[in-house]
């Protein structure tokens, strides 16, 4: 599952005592394993070899270049969502022709730096998108690809906010919408229309939808060859799943049991986009307690980390497994659950200091007993946590550490005071 274990009741990445690094470095502070990285990134190389894809690392996941340049050193494309992604993508020295561009709300700036950059695939989500890339392709004197992002209509069974591929989306058209759609493009000679790309949701924790998606475009696809259009890339997008409890996402292997041999043999070459499945385990959250604080029969945990920090828990009520770093022999966590199965827990609320009431990392949440100054982990913070990270209350953003072995590498300094004013201090009439 990850390189983040406890020997003799301390918590570990790797070789790296966090409660050493937490005091060295203070808190809150991302920690990322580079061995769950690179584990995670193989195993799904590994399971759908058979297909030879391309794999675009979804840079929205987890985006500090210095990740990025690892997996690049991996072979990995990446899938990118905006001008600032590209830039990331460029900066860790990617292989362009590997970067497929999803987004419902390009850019005229964006689209060009991705045709000065010569990306791999635009994934087009409406008419005018497509329209408006074949334009500005004949304008700059380039020419591209682009695959069509289909809404395949199933429902993958995850959160509202994370589920993309039902009809009723605002991501991509949907199959019929797909067919009349090739053939006002589908010639192009600007901007190439030669691929197909789905994003069913995230995370998925079932092969199954996948399964009904990829069977329903390709029975669109053959009917667009039929129709004498050439489709040569079949783009399935990202969504596998993570261990936010243990053992909850199948691996690898079971996604592709079920979808290689859908593809296999199609004449079709494959794109995944994985983000979560890569990069969310191979990340802890360190918080430093503040606080105990009891209101009525609730007890509050109060740490240093917040919304600000790790939105997922208030904005999707997301489960993230948390633990103090140091525990007593008894409390070591075997597994990763919702509901712990050790003696003498107290169930507490863990929240940051924002002043909002949805500043919560934990609700009613059986813990150990933990004072100020204790340190505590949010696991599978990995993916999803620093990105969406902000500077409300004017909180500076965090430090990223990768550890690597016994070595631990600041690879995002933490941002200071001075950091959050710099933009405002030299104000300037227009
Ligand atoms: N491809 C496309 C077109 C996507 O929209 C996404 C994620 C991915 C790939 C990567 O999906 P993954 O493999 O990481 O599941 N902030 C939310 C997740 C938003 C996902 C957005 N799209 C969360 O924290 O759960």
């Amino acid at each position: 599952m990850d390189f983040f274990q406890y020997r003799d009741g301390q918590l570990y990445a790797e070789d790296v005592n966090l409660d050493t690094l937490a005091d060295q470095l203070g808190t809150p502070l991302y920690v990322y394993s580079r061995k769950t990285f690179e584990d995670h990134y193989g195993r799904i190389a590994e399971a759908f070899a058979p297909l030879d894809p391309t794999l675009c690392y979804s840079i929205k996941s987890c985006g500090n270049i210095n990740i990025l340049k690892l997996l690049v050193a991996r072979g990995a494309g990446m899938d990118v969502v905006s001008g600032g992604e590209l830039r990331r993508a460029q900066a860790a020295g990617a292989d362009m022709s590997k970067i497929v561009y999803a987004g419902v709300g390009k850019t005229d700036a964006e689209i060009t730096a991705a045709l000065e950059a010569g990306i791999g695939y635009f994934n087009i989500e409406s008419e005018a998108e497509f329209e408006n890339i074949a334009r500005l392709a004949e304008q700059t004197g380039h020419t591209t690809h682009a695959a069509l992002r289909v809404n395949p209509d199933v429902d993958p069974k995850t959160h509202t906010y994370t589920t993309t591929g039902k009809k009723e989306s605002k991501f991509g058209v949907d199959l019929e919408r797909a067919r009349r759609f090739f053939e006002s493009y589908g010639k192009n000679p600007h901007c190439r229309l030669t691929a197909v790309h789905i994003h069913i949701g995230s995370p998925v924790n079932d092969p199954q939808p996948y399964v009904d998606a990829i069977n329903k475009v390709l029975a669109l696809i053959d009917d667009l060859r039929a129709a004498g259009y050439t489709v040569d890339t079949l783009d399935i997008g990202g969504g596998f799943g993570a261990h936010y409890e243990s053992d909850e996402a199948p691996p690898a292997v079971t996604y592709a049991e079920r979808i290689v041999p859908l593809l296999k043999d199609r004449d079709l070459k494959v794109i995944l986009e994985p983000g979560r499945s890569i990069a969310a385990n191979a990340g802890v959250l360190l918080s430093r307690v503040q606080y105990i604080k009891t209101g009525g029969d609730k007890k509050f945990v109060i740490v240093d980390a917040g919304m600000n920090t790790l939105l997922r828990p208030s904005l999707y009520q997301a489960f993230h497994f948390l633990w103090p770093t140091k525990v007593d022999a008894k409390h070591v966590p075997e597994q990763r659950l919702k509901e712990m199965p050790n003696a003498d827990l107290e169930p507490a609320d863990v929240v940051g200091p924002i002043c909002e009431t949805g500043d919560f990392f934990a609700q009613h949440r059986a813990l150990p007993p933990v004072k100020r100054g204790d340190l505590i982990a949010v696991f599978a913070a990995g993916a999803y946590g620093m990105v969406m990270a902000s500077n409300y209350n004017a909180m500076p953003r965090p430090a990223e550490v990768l550890v690597d072995g016994d070595n631990a590498t600041i690879i995002r300094h933490r941002e200071t005071y001075e950091d959050l004013l710099a933009h405002e201090l030299e104000p300037q009439s227009v």
